[in-house]
């Protein structure tokens, strides 16, 4: 458990941008942000920090230090943790905790968590007394990378992950660096299939360095981890910035997300990490794509050794292929029940499309694990 007091001294910090009009809003990155009461001046007196019991005692008290420092009156509610308990029964936890307390609509509610944590906060304070201010303190490589930029919220249900929810924007991203020496081995992993889809959808620059520095990343130098943070934010705040309501570019963020819905789902919220769903599902869309002459097999092959490199699974769980494809109807992408895929046109770009179930079954299987029996 680490409550340590970081240095005094301001930590350095740099500054993205989300470009969205009236609602744009800074990413900021650095190392010991925890610990920055300047963070917080333009932020109101009232907040409650929404956290897990996981991440509370890592982090909550020096937050809370931090943003007393600042002036703040603060309210925390810790809930349980973890993907099977992204809810009704766990959302209402948080507005039982607020009303009790009689919080305002003036309060800021302080997202400290992954993407679970992300996700329920942003919910909550898009919908309490019709939407307070939120600031995001993602603490998992997952949710730096992804889940905290871009104003998507939700919670599960039993039908499909993230069906009930808003898009709903931070007023700022506060992204710690540093919370990364505590990540457990598996989550750093899971987020770095958010960092590396980054390559494969907009940037082949990007996916060669990350060939190249993966060694260093998963060694967790934190510099290397630091710019690996920076690129993968800077394009997905370009890609929200044109398209924050998903119409167009932004599905691309969902390479392997429709597979990897169905391997959580089908699996049981929780048994399988996201980035880890969603790395093999980044294997089988590539594998999709070759198959129907988008990339190469050798491209498809290079997709692959990175996941695999990573330590990320490269095969699907023996589901059926059936099952598959009845969990992806449910997908937030498919359109009056015709699934749609986020494929690579080539290593560095996407496109979505539709493609006949008898060619995603063939690779689907191609992907599958073997049963045993
Ligand atoms: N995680 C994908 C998106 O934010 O659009």
């Amino acid at each position: 458990m680490d409550q340590t007091r970081h240095s005094t001294a301001a930590p350095r910090r740099t500054e993205l941008r989300v470009d969205l009009g009236d609602r744009s809003y800074p990413i900021l990155i650095g190392q010991d942000l925890l610990d920055d009461p300047s963070i917080w001046q333009g932020v109101g007196t009232g907040v409650a920090v929404v956290t897990s019991d996981r991440i509370a005692p890592l982090f909550l008290d020096r937050l809370i230090h931090t943003l007393e420092q600042s002036g703040k009156r603060v309210l925390s509610v810790i809930l349980p943790d973890g993907e099977a308990v992204k809810n009704w029964e766990t959302l209402n936890q948080i507005y039982d905790a607020l009303l009790t307390a009689h919080c305002d609509r003036k309060t800021t509610l302080i997202a400290l968590g992954g993407g679970v944590i992300g996700d329920m906060t942003g919910f909550a304070a898009a919908t309490y007394q019709r939407g307070v201010p939120f600031v995001q303190i993602p603490t998992t490589l997952l949710a730096q990378v992804d889940s905290s930029v871009g104003g998507k919220t939700a919670i599960n249900h039993p039908l499909g992950k993230n069906m009930i929810g808003a898009f709903y924007q931070p007023r700022m991203v506060v992204i710690d660096a540093a919370v990364l020496g505590s990540l457990p081995e598996r989550e750093l992993r899971s987020g770095m299939a958010e960092v590396i889809k980054y390559g494969f959808i907009y940037d082949a620059a990007f996916l060669a360095w990350l060939e190249d520095n993966l060694d260093h990343l998963l060694g967790r130098d934190l510099q290397v981890l630091e710019h690996a943070i920076r690129r993968s934010c800077e394009i997905k705040a370009e890609i929200v910035a044109q398209d924050e309501r998903e119409t167009g570019i932004r599905a691309w963020l969902n390479l392997g997300h429709t597979f990897g819905h169905a391997i959580e789902a089908g699996m049981g919220y929780g048994t399988w990490l996201h980035g880890e769903a969603v790395a093999t599902g980044m294997v089988i869309a590539a594998g999709l794509s070759a198959s129907l002459g988008h990339i190469s097999e050798a491209d498809a092959a290079r997709v692959a050794t990175l996941v695999k490199r990573a330590g990320l699974p490269v095969r699907a769980p023996a589901l059926g292929a059936d099952r598959y494809l009845e969990l992806m109807r449910v997908d937030k992408k498919a359109q009056a029940g015709a699934i749609r895929y986020v494929l690579l046109k080539a290593l560095g770009e996407a496109f979505v499309t539709a493609v006949p179930d008898q060619q995603v079954v063939s690779v689907l299987e191609a992907h599958m694990e073997q049963t045993s029996s």
